[in-house]
């Protein structure tokens, strides 16, 4: 149902999808297919998601290659990849459950690479015990993109894109809306839903050199933590070994793990194959954490190539396999950098690439503290703990996806509309529009000040002094920012959009630096110079709320693990 007003259009519904990636999109399907009606924005395009980034596969103990595994060895090593910080019932939901997600998607029309028992193939990756990624040539994300977006157009799902929601609207503690913008049109739009899922994707934005797109500026994160949603593990941020070097332009874009599945191996200037020195036995297809510092100390010591990287080299899997298995790879690197890697070593550096925390949720309905509203997806905390598993991230979306879209719509069934409160949406709508048409700071100098210091000074190794820096940079920018203002209207104003993006970026650098300053260890992703040791007592998790005088932090007990899930687990600690 949509109502015109004098000042905006005004929509009801029974579930508020925030984000349409694989998450998002998942969501919907699993909402609408319980009964619910659904609406779904999207600050991007239907079907221009960052869940395309995630290129080497999907992780699902299918077994088809590898006969031994089991969701019991998924399971292990999504905990001991995560350093024990995970919640153990969202990795073990996630290691039962990813089997019949990656089978419903084949039923939903997906193409998967194929065994010649014509059983899904699957390729070795990082960490992983067994040969356990379903892919799709090197484009698994895309193909999970497209056919979700099938799904969600044989539905009556309502679908506006290029949409940014501005402020969740609230009923006492309960989340009972969103307000926001139609980029295209400039019209302010108010839907009054029953749940809300955030499914917003990560805030690797942030950062100047990022595996990540556009719209990856936690958006959501700063929407939840602003309703009141405790926000978790925010200081535990992803490197991917391997992102482009070369040319400027795509500085940071990713290179897949499936190029080191694959068999690629990783050389330095040098040409020595240094992983022999980091990780004999797992050598290229070590965990992420390790991979990536390895090949940044190498840089670090004078050892890189020219344009700062190393080499990673695949020549010797020949054109036809290379093509067959890598195209998008091979596509990448003749198009943006001239070079045929079928022939020729790439150049690749450690990129920014997810966030490993996020909104806190409860594993079987993804509630959030906050009645009514749900996360889902890389925006949402909690399975990947210290550090992700590659092609963890696909299954997330789609388990979780799935049961975000059926508690919301479980939720929705025994609650009626909450009341939207008119002084609230008159007082969003007066701060957007005093967003445009007047003198202002420019707020793409702004984020382009925020990128840098993230860059700079909360990368892959930190200290202490650095990230006391970052954090003063963080609380000068939070002061400018209420100074940034554009010139032009409401309508398709790509300023005004960085505008309003801003305060999220702000929220989620903040939490992820006041967290590693915190955080005095080493452990997963979180590296730092000053404390290169885990220390037993921080297997901690740390939340992150917001207080009367700002941005709260606080350690809180992981959720204790059952023996007979702790059994499974093979490394020390537990
Ligand atoms: O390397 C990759 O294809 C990325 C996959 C992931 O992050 O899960």
């Amino acid at each position: 149902m949509s109502v015109m007003s004098s000042q905006y259009i005004k929509h009801e519904t029974d579930v508020l999808i925030i984000g349409a990636g694989g998450a998002g999109m998942r969501a919907a399907i699993a909402a609408f297919d319980s009964g619910s009606s659904v609406t779904v924005l999207s600050k991007s395009l239907l079907g221009k998601a960052h869940t395309v980034m995630a290129e080497g596969g999907i992780a699902a103990a299918l077994a088809n290659v590898d006969p031994k595994d089991s969701w019991e060895v998924h399971f292990a090593d999504t905990m001991e990849e995560g350093v024990y910080i995970s919640n153990f019932r969202m990795a073990e939901i996630l290691s039962k459950e990813a089997p019949e997600r990656v089978r419903e998607l084949e039923e939903y029309g997906a193409l998967f690479d194929r065994t010649p028992e014509g059983t899904i193939m699957q390729r070795a990756f990082g960490a992983h015990t067994y040969r356990r990624l379903c892919h799709v040539g090197d484009r698994t994300g895309l193909e999970i993109i497209r056919t979700l977006e099938d799904q969600i157009l044989h539905r009556d799902i309502k679908f506006f894109d290029e949409f940014y929601v501005t402020k969740l609207l609230k009923d006492g503690e309960r989340v009972v809306g969103a307000i926001g913008i139609k980029l295209n049109t400039g019209d302010i739009h108010v839907f009054s839903s029953k749940a809300v899922i955030v499914s917003t994707g990560g805030c690797g934005r942030i950062y100047k050199v990022t595996s990540n797109s556009w719209e990856s500026t936690g958006d959501g994160l700063g929407l939840a933590f602003e309703a009141g949603a405790e926000l978790m593990d925010m200081e535990m941020i992803q490197f991917h070994p391997t992102g482009m070097v070369f040319p400027p332009g795509v500085k940071g874009l990713l290179v897949t793990e499936g190029v080191r599945g694959e068999g690629g191996i990783l050389l330095n200037a040098q040409g020595e194959r240094y992983m022999a020195r980091y990780s004999p036995k797992k050598m290229e297809l070590d965990a992420r954490d390790i991979v990536a510092r390895a090949n940044y100390a190498e840089i670090m010591a004078g050892r890189g190539t020219a344009h700062g990287g190393v080499y990673l080299d695949i020549t010797h899997r020949g054109a036809d396999f290379i093509k067959r298995k890598l195209p998008s790879m091979y596509k990448q690197y003749m198009d943006f950098a001239g070079v045929d890697i079928t022939k020729e070593k790439m150049e690749v550096a450690p990129t920014v690439h997810y966030q490993m925390g996020g909104i806190r949720v409860d594993p079987e309905s993804t509630a959030t503290n906050i009645p009514g509203l749900f996360a889902s997806g890389e925006v949402a905390s909690g399975l990947h703990g210290a550090n992700r598993l590659g092609g963890n991230s696909l299954a997330d979306i789609l388990v979780f996806g799935k049961r975000s879209g059926e508690g919301a719509s479980s939720y929705s069934k025994k609650i009626s509309q909450g009341k939207i409160d008119d002084a609230a949406i008159s007082a969003e709508i007066e701060r957007v529009n005093s967003l445009v048409g007047r003198d202002g700071l420019n707020p793409y100098d702004l984020a382009s000040r925020l990128e840098e210091n993230m860059s700079e000074n909360v990368g892959i190794i930190r200290n202490e002094e650095n990230l006391r820096k970052a954090l003063e940079t963080i609380q000068e920018l939070k002061d400018l920012s209420k100074k940034a203002a554009v010139h032009g209207g409401l309508k398709y104003n790509k300023g005004l959009l960085q505008v309003l993006e801003l305060p999220s970026m702000l929220t989620a650098a903040e939490a992820i630096v006041r967290g590693a300053i915190e955080r005095k260890e080493s452990r997963g992703a979180h590296a730092r110079s000053d404390y290169p040791k885990k220390d037993p007592a921080m297997r901690k998790n740390i939340i992150y709320t917001k207080g009367e005088r700002g941005m709260r932090l606080e350690w809180r007990e992981v959720p204790k693990i059952p023996d007979n899930l702790r059994k499974l687990i093979r490394e020390e600690e537990y």
